[in-house]
């Protein structure tokens, strides 16, 4: 993270998940860089700016000798842990952000509420707001992210107010914000909206996200909404604004340059020769159509007899939320499916999917995205999707094509330069997969340069 070198620190980013995970190994601390898209987006952010980063850090640490160990650990970094007891974090985490809230974030039915995890979200937001006041100076300004945390901003507020301190307060959502009609499920739909309605400015990754969440306003809250991009609410003028989130290319280029990384090349380019690799590169989440994903590919396989043992799906689903019992379900199925797969399509010359349920250093992710003919991403939903500019970032040489689902953010932004589908059909799945591996050299330049220009001008 970005040193504070002495002076007022006039930055505070606070997100449920620190930049780096802590983790009790034979009795000690260990960080590691935690994985998913925001922290990927913000990390860039340290190469220009110097802030403090509050978050949990990942796991209970009760005695106070640990917790000042932990601290200095993380100090080095100017993150912040805040600590939270293990029920509270497992009901505030698993219970309501990733069992009621992301889902209907999502799009997802069936989610049943439940009262225990949401007094334990609004808890964890209130000791956020503790622990982030103490901190703060009279114009600080604090950048709040994401949906662990949105009743927040009105807590900050409130506490700032009685503390005499002003603050600007701004929220960034790295979800989609779905329309009225489907946030209405959530019961507590009214207090997540009034918790954001704190901050000075909110942001979204599309302009759809921001639209839906200025008519919710409108039709739930009665808020004035005639100014574009504002939203009048209880004498407070909020303004929201879309923020396209990107990702640091330069980091990418840099470790393909690695000769580790160029030998990994080599030894994957000769082990794959005539074959042509599809990559996926996603956590382990109903989000990102993985079952979607490999229903496609199944179709492509029985669709095209003439290419087997011609093409390769290397999937890693990186492990995510294994205490919420959707996510273990979705990996049991996974695995089932996976072994249909090759089950069926198999042949004694190799299997047409290489299915990898775990975590690949950062070394390796580089060559793989640098070695594959096409990336297939198949989210039914997700806020923006960072792998998609990672791979156009590691494929300068090799102009690869990507196979992105018209629900994924990003793809209001790389439509052009891409191939979309509608990830719920699996012939045009497989048409989208057929088309990326036959498409001729000037197309996919043409694509390419599109894609390239884009990640590069929206760097962070
Ligand atoms: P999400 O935020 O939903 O996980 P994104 O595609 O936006 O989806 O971001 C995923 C991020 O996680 C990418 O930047 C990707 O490189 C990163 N990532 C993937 N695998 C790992 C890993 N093993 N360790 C750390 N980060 C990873
Ligand atoms: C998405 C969310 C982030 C989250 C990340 C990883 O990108 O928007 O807030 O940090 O997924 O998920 P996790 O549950 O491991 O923090």
């Amino acid at each position: 993270m970005g040193s504070i070198s002495g002076g007022k620190q006039n930055l505070i980013i606070v997100s449920n998940r620190l930049p780096l995970s802590v983790k009790r190994v034979d009795g000690s601390f260990q960080s590691s860089l935690s994985s998913g898209g925001l922290v990927t987006s913000l990390a860039g952010l340290t190469k220009s700016t110097q802030f403090q980063w509050f978050g949990w850090p990942g796991l209970e640490v009760r005695d106070l000798g640990d917790r000042e160990e932990v601290s200095k650990s993380l100090e080095a970094h100017n993150a912040i842990p805040i600590f939270l007891d293990s029920t509270l974090a497992h009901e505030h985490y698993n219970g309501f952000s990733n069992r009621i809230l992301w889902p209907i974030l999502h799009y997802q039915s069936g989610v049943t509420f439940d009262d225990t995890p949401w007094q334990a979200y609004k808890r964890v937001n209130e000791l956020f707001a503790d622990a982030i006041v103490e901190s703060a100076e009279s114009g600080t300004l604090i950048w709040v992210h994401d949906y662990h945390l949105m009743l927040l901003p009105e807590l900050l507020r409130h506490r700032l107010k009685q503390q005499g301190k002003a603050c600007a307060i701004g929220f960034s959502l790295h979800t989609p914000f779905p329309a009225g009609d489907f946030w209405r499920n959530l019961p507590v739909r009214k207090h997540l909206i009034e918790g954001l309605l704190s901050s000075d400015l909110i942001g979204f990754h599309t302009d759809e996200y921001k639209q839906n969440f200025i008519d919710t306003c409108a039709s739930l809250l009665d808020a004035r909404t005639e100014i574009p991009n504002q939203i009048q609410y209880k004498n407070r003028l909020v303004c929201t604004n879309k923020f396209i989130v990107g990702i640091d290319p330069q980091k990418f280029t840099d470790t393909l340059q690695t000769p580790k990384v160029q030998d990994r090349i080599r030894t994957l380019k000769e082990r794959y020769k005539g074959v042509k690799v599809i990559v996926g590169v996603d956590r382990l989440d109903h989000i990102k159509g993985l079952t979607q994903k490999l229903s496609g590919f199944d179709t492509f396989l029985d669709d095209h007899p003439e290419l087997q043992n011609k093409v390769v799906l290397i999937q890693v689903a990186v492990p995510s939320r294994e205490d919420v019992k959707e996510y273990q379900d979705l990996e049991r199925d996974l695995c089932t499916m996976a072994g249909k797969i090759n089950g069926k399509h198999a042949t004694p010359e190799g299997t047409p999917l290489l299915y990898m349920h775990r975590s690949v250093p950062f070394a390796e992710l580089t060559a793989l995205y640098s070695v594959a003919d096409v990336c297939l991403l198949t989210s039914t939903r997700d806020g923006m999707n960072l792998v998609a500019f990672e791979y156009v970032a590691c494929q300068e040489e090799r102009h690869g094509v990507l196979v992105l689902s018209e629900f994924a953010g990003a793809s209001s932004f790389m439509s052009e330069g891409s191939i979309s589908f509608h990830p719920a059909n699996t012939t045009e799945m497989s048409e989208a997969i057929f088309k990326a591996i036959t498409l001729d050299p000037s197309e996919r330049k043409s694509k390419y340069e599109y894609l390239r220009n884009f990640v590069n001008e929206n760097t962070r």
